[in-house]
């Protein structure tokens, strides 16, 4: 039962949110094979500063103490990535027992701290040696995915208590066969709708590897959506915020849950737009158990044909915040979301995978508390915004705060700070900003102190 003014449903699962290249460091320790990422970010200009995850937060080698500190926070989930490469360093065929024990160990030390380990097996990290082969289109992917999906069901079937396929099939596509701005760097309007179609085809062929193992916890897919809002009422706009909301939003869910995609992307992508077996669909829908929803900000959206395939483009909110990533703050925008999940797509179980915001941080002086008054506004605003979709209906049952710690922000690099927990990238000191001593009163209070 939700307290209709100040509660949360009483199982909520409050948690935070990571990646496996993000933070880990040591990408090629113990046997793994390197990634797309680890390739990209070795390859000059491609990455703020030149920076890498050579060692990032160093989580491979500090993850007990990392598990500790989330327990410290009181965090009740914990959201991470597995990286391909290092359960099977060619993508395929031979099994990395060293890479795989490493997630064994980060599973056995949450469930002994208490915390529920949701494990996302694909969050970017493509084996290199996978895309030297096509990568995302080649259509055998679908089946390299399922099998090394299924070593790592195998091995931790029995103790996750989530499982996500993909995380936000658009970036992989938008970014890395594109506009090429993440890796493996491709710029294809011939290339994108064919990865975005393997991605899905693999997400369902990961989903049925698992049901065919029997295995009880849940399984689902995140997807990262952020509403379009039409700039006017006049029809080019109507008709922009349509397109855009296709390619973003509904280019993932729709063939997810309803088994086909939205008209617009043959407009947006034109004579680029493939030809699909229809049995494809077949394979890509399957029963999920939730959803995922990683959300960020909005779009005001207006037509521009300046803008290659989607021509439309963002109006710039000047009266709201805008975070250093230069994204809009607008927490209706989550409610609106979640709302609209619910309206079209048969009100699944959903939780907030990602949620977050990159400020810059003041200097951290030694023996101080660190205060992110920026961050910790939008968290709050944020929360009160799930509230609000919980009191309207939706079936939202837990929150992943976007991020446990500072980490390698993908092209990026070091240069933007997500975390609720400040990392000192010289001496990989771990300090909780005011953030994070918030989101603990917040999940101590099971969302109450929201509200004082
Ligand atoms: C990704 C994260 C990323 C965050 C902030 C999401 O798109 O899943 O890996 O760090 O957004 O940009």
């Amino acid at each position: 039962m939700t307290n209709k003014v100040r509660g949360f449903p009483k199982d909520f699962i409050w948690g935070c949110a990571t990646s496996a290249y993000q933070i880990e460091g040591s990408p090629l320790a113990d046997g793994a094979g390197p990634s797309i990422w680890h390739r990209f970010t070795h390859t000059p200009n491609r990455v703020t500063d030149g920076d890498t995850g050579d060692i990032a937060c160093d989580h491979y080698r500090r993850y007990t103490s990392d598990v500790d500190l989330m327990r410290e926070l009181g965090m009740q989930a914990y959201r991470f990535s597995v990286a391909w490469g290092r359960v099977l360093p060619e993508g395929t065929g031979r099994v990395n027992p060293a890479g795989l024990a490493f997630y064994e160990r980060l599973v056995d030390r949450l469930l002994d701290k208490g915390i529920q380990p949701m494990a996302t097996l694909y969050h970017w990290d493509l084996p290199a040696a996978l895309d030297d082969r096509g990568g995302w289109l080649n259509r055998d992917i679908a089946h390299w995915f399922a099998e090394y999906s299924e070593v790592v069901f195998r091995k931790l079937g029995d103790r996750v208590k989530y499982w996500v396929t993909l995380n936000e099939p658009w970036v992989v596509t938008d970014g890395g066969y594109l506009h090429g701005v993440l890796a493996p760097g491709h710029r294809s309007a011939f290339e994108a709708p064919l990865a975005s179609h393997n991605l899905m085809r693999a997400h369902g062929a990961s989903v049925q590897a698992y049901r065919a193992l029997n295995l009880k916890s849940p399984i689902g897919l995140v997807v990262n959506l952020e509403p379009k809002y039409p700039a006017s009422q006049e029809a080019a706009d109507l008709n922009a915020a349509k397109r855009a909301e296709a390619y973003m939003n509904r280019q993932y869910l729709q063939p997810a849950i309803h088994g086909s995609y939205p008209e617009e992307l043959q407009d947006v992508f034109g004579e680029a737009w493939p030809k699909l077996p229809s049995q494809d669909f077949d394979l890509i829908k399957q029963k999920l158990d939730f959803l995922g929803v990683n959300y960020y900000t909005r779009q005001v959206t207006k037509n521009d044909p300046s803008v290659w395939p989607v021509r439309a483009s963002g109006v710039k909110q000047k009266q709201h915040t805008h975070t250093e990533t230069g994204w809009e703050v607008f927490a209706q925008g989550l409610t609106d979301t979640l709302l609209w999940v619910k309206n079209n797509y048969g009100n699944p179980p959903l939780y907030i995978t990602e949620n977050g915001a990159a400020f810059f941080d003041p200097p951290q002086v030694e023996g101080d508390t660190l205060e992110d008054p920026l961050r910790v506004d939008y968290l709050k605003k944020h929360l009160r915004a799930v509230h609000a979709a919980i009191q309207q209906g939706a079936d939202v049952r837990g929150y992943f705060v976007w991020s446990l710690l500072d980490n390698l922000e993908w092209a990026f690099g070091f240069s933007k700070r997500f975390g609720i927990v400040h990392v000192n990238f010289e001496t990989l000191a771990r300090t909780p900003k005011a953030s994070a001593r918030l989101y603990s009163k917040i999940i101590e209070t099971n969302g109450a102190a929201l509200f004082d």
